[in-house]
């Protein structure tokens, strides 16, 4: 029988609401509140000292182990060294808070935390300045990326990061690897201004991350196969490399993918799909409400990625993307058009959408579209539907699309962090897209 008191938890723990993109709820089944009133572990009870120089690993090892079952692993406030990696399985009904500072001190590859195999988990910071520095410069000044990655979740269900910070990854910062029902949202992430840098890699399966900043030079928010059901809303991509797909070979899977509100300046792309041969398909995109400024790209589809090699197959199948709603200025229009299309010739893609796109040229007076094997409406896109291949065809216009201007943010970087000097921890921005204010308060703000 259901008391008074166990109702009210339920509601307490509701998980976020569920977006029409999504196929059901995401987060953590139990609140973090119902977990600490169960069992608490803070790892300064289990060896920990906040000195700046003791590796944590031991201690968050064995809070883990007494929490792992239902409760709070906390990692107070202070300065923690962390020189060996901690791979943190199988817990269930449990969640860390981080409120402390974590750096990096050891040189091993792979992942700094690592979770995996868990459910009912939830990894947050109670007053948002929660942080992770991975030092990465320190291998980027020796011109390597070999580093550990900070945090990867894996085969993790019902879960949520959130209001954390990850800084100077020496390799790529967040990934979340066949996951199922998780919410990413209000982190800021920032990293040196190189590639194999990326800010989150999501290949999973039911994921919602919003709010989120990324200041790299590679992967802002990037969907990898295999994916299902991924909505990626009020994103910052401040000097990165920016969002995309891929890139995808053999089997790819990927499906239902929704992209909005996204703010991207000085990055290489506004939104760009990577592959080259392969095969399996792509459906059910939608990126709709992108704003752009100073980025050498804007909306790429490219199946013939010249940065990869060639893979066997016919090309991965595109179909059904629905582009909408975007505004701004790309940095060089008559040598990087705002909309390049180029798919598959064994495999033209189709029911590609483009609408309400009205974006102009920084540099010259002209700009042009270009489309090559590719079927739907819009701009260069070929009607009709026996989907035959064509050469690349471009549409060159000399006259700015009405409406194309769009708002900056004032906090938008000047200048890159570059490589070789230390990156101070960020405060988290208020928002994360113009005049659009985070789905969920950021924790520690009134
Ligand atoms: C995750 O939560 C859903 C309810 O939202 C539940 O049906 C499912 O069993 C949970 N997954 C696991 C592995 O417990
Ligand atoms: C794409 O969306 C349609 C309509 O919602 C759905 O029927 C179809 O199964 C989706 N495609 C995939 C591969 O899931
Ligand atoms: C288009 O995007 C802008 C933000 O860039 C937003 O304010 C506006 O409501 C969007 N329009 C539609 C029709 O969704
Ligand atoms: C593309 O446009 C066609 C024709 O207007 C429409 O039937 C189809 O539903 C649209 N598809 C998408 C994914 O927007
Ligand atoms: C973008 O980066 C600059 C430079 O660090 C920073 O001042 C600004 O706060 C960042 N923007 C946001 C929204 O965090």
């Amino acid at each position: 029988m259901f008391s008074f008191s166990s109702l009210l938890t339920l509601v307490i723990a509701l998980p976020a609401l569920v977006a029409g993109e999504l196929s059901g709820k995401v987060g953590p089944t139990t609140s973090h509140a119902t977990k600490a009133a169960k069992k608490t572990c803070d790892i300064t009870k289990y060896g920990a000292v906040a000195d700046g120089k003791t590796d944590i690993s031991a201690a968050l090892n064995s809070a883990f182990t007494a929490c792992k079952t239902g409760g709070v692993v906390v990692i107070p406030t202070g300065n923690y060294a962390m020189s060996k990696w901690v791979k943190l399985a199988g817990g269930n009904n449990w969640a860390l808070q981080l409120d402390g500072l974590i750096t990096r001190t050891g040189t091993d590859g792979g992942n700094m935390i690592m979770i995996e195999h868990s459910n009912d988990f939830e990894l947050f910071s109670s007053t948002g300045k929660g942080a992770i520095q991975g030092n990465g410069y320190q291998f980027h000044i020796q011109g390597s990326i070999s580093g550990p990655r900070l945090l990867r979740v894996w085969d993790v269900t019902n879960f949520s990061v959130h209001d954390i910070t990850l800084v100077d990854s020496p390799s790529f910062h967040f990934s979340v690897d066949t996951c199922t029902n998780g919410e990413v949202y209000n982190m800021a992430i920032r990293g040196g201004n190189q590639g194999g840098l990326d800010g989150i890699d999501v290949w999973s399966n039911n994921i919602w991350i919003h709010d989120v900043m990324v200041t790299n030079k590679d992967e802002c928010v990037t969907v990898k196969s295999p994916a299902k059901n991924i909505l990626v809303e009020n994103v910052y991509c401040n000097w990165s490399g920016g969002c995309g797909m891929g890139s995808f070979g053999t089997g790819t899977a990927v499906s239902d993918i929704t992209y909005r509100n996204i703010y991207t300046w000085s990055s290489n792309q506004m939104f760009m799909l990577k592959s080259n041969g392969g095969d399996g398909s792509i459906s059910n995109v939608t990126l709709e409400n992108f704003i752009g400024h100073g980025n050498a790209y804007s909306l790429t589809l490219d199946q013939a990625w010249t940065s990869m090699k060639t893979i066997a197959g016919n090309g991965v199948q595109l179909s059904n993307f629905h582009i909408s709603n975007w505004t701004g200025t790309e940095v060089k229009g008559t040598a990087r058009g705002p909309i390049k299309v180029a798919c598959a010739a064994k495999a033209p893609c189709h029911d590609v959408n483009i609408s309400d796109f009205a974006m102009w040229t920084e540099q010259g007076g002209s700009q042009f579209y270009s489309c090559e094997n590719a079927y739907g409406s819009g701009f260069c896109l070929k009607s009709g539907t026996n989907y035959a291949a064509y050469p690349a065809t471009t549409q060159w216009v000399s006259k700015a699309p009405a409406g194309y201007a769009a708002p900056t943010m004032a906090a938008d970087l000047k200048t890159a962090f570059g490589t070789t000097l230390s990156i101070a921890v960020p405060t988290m921005p208020a928002s994360f897209f113009p005049g659009v204010l985070p789905i969920t308060k950021l924790a520690g703000s009134k």
